[in-house]
């Protein structure tokens, strides 16, 4: 099975379970445009979110690493009309892409996209999420898993990306990235608060994975 297999079977569950329309597909063509890296989550996997916060009826949504808005959008299309989406985003840049791809999709009213280190923004933060989704930095992955137990509840559901990296996450040695993730795990065996699984992925972004954590 090689990366061309993985980003065809992606193409084909795309049109399957309808992954696509105009406003996600602006908002990557625009991320591209302006010069942001290719790395939103696959189509499927932007279902996925888009289907757990509909599953837990998310009324409040935390998102930390914004970079064009693509998973924004479709986090923000879960929530109710008086839901609200919080997406934390480093790169004045990224933001100011990410907010008109929210205008175009029609969510701007929805979602507040706010500037700033993402440790620092959550520790100034009070609100009460129901569903939190990690995408930012990986070597702060347990920072910030750390801070939003302080910003959610029993029964909210976390959800950290890129935590299995090639497969290189069993390396001890690994790079900066890998001891972020090794880092979180450490947090999610001591954390009583948490219960938690991690599923390996194949697909358009290669080899990698996500875990899944449950407030208790
Ligand atoms: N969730 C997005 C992809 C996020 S990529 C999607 O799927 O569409 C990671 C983003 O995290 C980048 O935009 C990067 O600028 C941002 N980031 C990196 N370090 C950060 C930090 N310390 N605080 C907040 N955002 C950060
Ligand atoms: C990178 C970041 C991501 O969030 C991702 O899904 C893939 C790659 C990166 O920083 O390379
Ligand atoms: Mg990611």
């Amino acid at each position: 099975m090689t990366q061309d297999t993985w980003t065809a079977v992606d193409d084909y569950i795309g049109q399957v379970v309808g992954t696509s329309d105009a406003a996600l597909e602006a908002a990557l063509t625009e991320s591209a445009r302006e010069g942001l890296p290719a790395i939103s989550v696959s189509p499927p996997q932007g279902k996925l979110l888009h289907l757990l916060a509909r599953s837990v009826r998310a009324r409040r949504i935390l998102e930390v690493g914004t970079l064009g808005g693509y998973s924004a959008i479709w986090l923000a299309r879960a929530l109710p009309a008086d839901g609200r989406l919080v997406t934390l985003e480093l790169d004045e840049h990224h933001a100011q892409v990410a907010r008109a791809n929210l205008e175009r999709a029609g969510l701007a009213d929805r979602v507040d996209v706010r500037v700033g280190r993402a440790v620092d923004t959550l520790a100034a933060m009070e609100d009460d999420f129901d569903l939190v989704f990690i995408d930012a930095d990986k070597p702060s992955n347990a920072d910030y898993v750390a801070a939003v137990l302080r910003l959610t509840h029993p029964g909210s559901v976390i959800v950290v990306d890129n935590v299995v990296r090639g497969g290189a996450v069993v390396d001890p040695d690994g790079d900066a990235n890998v001891q972020g993730v090794r880092r979180l795990n450490d947090l999610l065996m001591s954390e009583p608060r948490l219960t938690a699984t991690t599923i390996q992925t194949v697909g358009s972004k290669g080899y990698d994975g996500f875990t899944l954590a449950l407030v208790t």
